[in-house]
């Protein structure tokens, strides 16, 4: 097998046998003359049933580094997001091309940032970025500073190498690499896209099941943890880090993908977003689509989530005596929402494109298009199987502001409004 399984679970992994010591963490001297290192994910006195923390075991530590160099942040932001007013209106996007063949451009060049809220430094908030790639990540490494990146790929399969060894994740299934963590982004074709959310809050976590009991929605046997791998190299690599919403650089004379054994509960994973176990009603109405939860960032409100990281995947719809579609709402919370493939029920009509997005920020009414309203209220309540179909939100509790770049893009499309103008006036009480 090449990934251990897991989540929330606790881990030890050895790519050398004897690498990691037994019964201590930090020996006088470590084993096979590494050295020990802790990567702390948690606060030290956070509870234990929070607290998250890796001891590395490795051939250099990782304070030997040169010092940073500012580098340019490109089409990066991050919070506090105030280059633009968020405007009380519905936005959707047109999804972003890959870059031209003869631009190389890797996972960090490609990031571009369409929205966000809280800020960074306070450890509070998320941002919403697309990446758009067309090399591998070779000679430079990368790790955030200022949260974890949820990595929702759409198009084209990547390898992670990463500290605690190598991940791979294609379209369909998520990764998430926490804050601290060194990697690199691999491609396994040409060119690669997809959406990130940089969560500067809590860590995210299975959302509490409730009635739903012990087992369903995402189960935590599906969550895959790389093993301990590492490379002696003296290569130069430059290592680039996301600090206080800045980018910057320093040189390492070696790899730093130098962990030969490694324990503990703070390790990157991978989900498959099709191991999901969906629920749905089985007699009548919609369920809100808190039912969809994958993963939740909670906020110090309780049940309010800093983010949720929801999905709409294939499943049947049975419910009876019901509009089927999502229904027409105003939400506290502010919807991100993206599409990885097939068509979202709520929009058949075109315009929400896999690749592109939608934001429905904080009581800006929206729901189903007006097609799709006139052709839900016809239809026989028969089972249908939605099997096309994978789009997913990022959804928060603050109001995401749009940067500059996407509100100014010719990529937002000019008049989303007007997917609800056919909405007719059915009224029938007139005299009655
Ligand atoms: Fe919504």
């Amino acid at each position: 097998m090449d990934y251990q399984s897991g989540f929330g679970n606790y881990f030890s992994s050895e790519a050398l046998p004897g690498a990691l010591p037994l019964g201590q963490n930090n020996p006088q001297t470590a084993p096979a003359g590494l050295y020990a290192e802790q990567l702390s994910g948690a606060a030290f006195t956070a509870p234990i049933s929070e607290n998250q923390r890796s001891w590395l075991y490795r051939i250099l530590p990782s304070a030997v580094q040169s010092g940073f160099r500012r580098l340019d942040s490109g089409l990066w932001r991050s919070g506090p997001f105030v280059e633009r007013p968020a405007p009380p209106d519905p936005l959707r996007w047109d999804p972003f091309p890959v870059p031209d063949a003869d631009k190389a451009t890797d996972f960090l060049d490609g990031m571009m940032t369409l929205c966000g809220a809280g800020d960074a430094a306070t450890r509070n908030g998320m941002a919403v970025h697309l990446y758009a790639a067309n090399r591998s990540m070779t000679d430079r490494v990368f790790y955030n500073s200022d949260g974890d990146l949820l990595i929702v790929p759409q198009d084209g399969a990547l390898e992670l190498i990463t500290e605690f060894g190598k991940v791979g994740v294609a379209p369909c299934e998520i990764a998430v690499v926490q804050r601290g963590i060194k990697f690199q982004v691999r491609l396994l074709g040409k060119a690669a896209r997809g959406y990130v959310c940089e969560n500067y809050g809590e860590h995210f976590a299975l959302p509490y099941r409730g009635p739903v009991g012990a087992n369903g929605l995402a189960n935590t046997r599906d969550f895959r943890t790389p093993v301990a791998w590492f490379e002696e190299s003296r290569r130069r690599v430059e290592l680039v880090t996301k600090f206080d919403g800045n980018l910057w650089a320093a040189d390492l004379d070696h790899s730093p993908f130098d962990v030969v054994a490694w324990h503990g509960n703070y390790a990157p994973y991978v989900y498959d977003l099709r191991t999901f176990n969906t629920m749905n009603s089985v007699s009548f109405d919609h369920p809100d689509p808190s039912i969809f939860t994958v993963l939740t960032s909670p906020s110090a409100r309780p049940g309010t989530a800093n983010v949720d990281f929801v999905i709409f995947p294939p499943r049947w719809m049975v419910a009876e005596h019901t509009f089927r579609p999502p229904y027409f709402h105003r939400n506290v919370m502010s919807e991100y929402m993206g599409l990885i493939h097939g068509v979202y029920d709520a929009k058949p009509g075109g315009g929400f494109e896999p690749g592109g997005g939608s934001l429905h920020n904080c009581m800006i009414p929206h729901g189903p298009e007006a097609e799709a309203f006139d052709m839900a209220s016809r239809a026989e309540l028969k089972p249908t199987y939605q099997g096309d179909t994978l789009a997913f939100m990022f959804e928060t509790g603050m109001i995401l502001r749009p940067t500059r770049l996407a509100l100014e893009t010719p990529r937002l499309q000019k008049d989303y409004r007007a997917c609800w103008r056919g909405l007719a006036t059915h009224f029938s009480g007139h005299g009655k």
